[in-house]
């Protein structure tokens, strides 16, 4: 049986409920990206284009595309002074900043490679973002509803302690566990009600390599969880109670493929907290995500809601 499935018409207009928040702990980073025609090899050394430094780390993203989407969003997280520029980014993006603090030593840095053909190779400075302590986390929960999701990605510290906290208040937990590093496979897992990863951090979660037989793997250890494999320009496995999906994504030209992850999980999230079904979430993610890459930066490209309804693409034959 295939799972192929076509495109999904999407309605022009969507509503994504504002009454419903999402608390994001994520990670900040100050992005220093540095154009280059490839990924420098262990052993060279090799001449950059361009230098630019940007807003990113894969929370604060996330929590971008959370607010773009038109999905009501605070960001917990930490920084030192030299970053307090993000905080009023994602103010200005309407993303809610009263649970982050500015109380760390160094801001998060990311160095990043982007070649010619828009991919990229990531160098993190953990910085503040690992400097989140328990009671930190537990003093942000304390603040929101139960019927609330949380959202975590694995770049920030006490990420196991937050799964754990978040699921004991009756929230819905969404785990992004990028980048992977072996501590993921510690965090109680069978807490997490969403799981997004790539092809890679799929296959070191679960020793397999097949986008299909990741998923499966992943199913029968979460049985209870939904399964987001994002597959790049291939698009994205679904799994869920209702069964596997693969949604192919629009074919663009790719300039930067930094934060398409992100702001696949933020649309998909959005969706699935207002008003769209299953299908039309993963359609809007896959759009935004296509979206995303055509575009330069991290935080800088992700696209607004009415340009991700007003863009189709092209999608390859099923
Ligand atoms: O997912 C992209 C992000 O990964 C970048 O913004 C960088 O900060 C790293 O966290």
């Amino acid at each position: 049986m295939s799972i192929f499935r076509a495109a999904t018409d999407l309605p022009a207009k969507i509503r994504v409920t504002r009454a419903m928040p999402i608390l994001n702990f994520g990670s900040l980073n100050i992005d220093r990206v540095l154009r280059v025609g490839h990924i420098a090899r262990p052993g060279e050394t090799i001449a950059g284009t361009s230098l630019g430094v940007f807003a990113g780390g894969k929370g604060a993203n996330q929590s971008v595309a959370l607010a773009r989407a038109g999905a009501q969003v605070a960001h917990a997280g930490k920084i030192g002074a030299d970053g307090a520029w993000l905080l009023e980014k994602l103010s200005e993006e309407k993303v809610d900043t009263r649970w982050a603090r500015v109380d760390g030593g160094t801001t998060g840095q990311a160095m990043i490679q982007v070649d010619d053909a828009g991919q990229n190779a990531i160098v993190l400075l953990a910085g503040a973002n690992r400097e989140i302590a328990p009671n930190e986390i537990d003093e942000a929960l304390a603040d929101f509803p139960a019927e609330s999701w949380f959202l975590v990605q694995n770049e920030t510290s006490s990420v196991g302690h937050a799964i754990q906290s978040a699921k004991a208040r009756g929230m819905r937990v969404a785990l992004n566990p990028a980048p992977f590093d072996s501590q993921v496979l510690e965090y109680p897992l069978d807490q997490v009600d969403l799981l997004c990863v790539n092809e890679s951090e799929g296959a070191a979660m679960t020793g397999a390599n097949a986008p299909r037989v990741i998923v499966a793997e992943l199913a029968a250890r979460l049985p209870k969880c939904e399964i987001l494999l994002t597959l790049g320009s291939a698009g994205v496995l679904y799994r869920g109670a209702s069964g596997p999906i693969h949604l192919a994504a629009p074919q663009v030209q790719a300039v930067d493929t930094t934060a398409a992850g992100d702001t696949f999980l933020g649309y998909f999230l959005a969706g699935r907290c207002g008003e769209l079904g299953l299908r039309e979430s993963l359609e809007l993610a896959c759009r935004a995500a296509a979206l995303c890459v055509t575009r330069p930066g991290a935080m800088d490209s992700i696209p607004r809601l009415d340009e991700v309804l007003a863009f189709r693409g092209c999608r390859p034959a099923g």
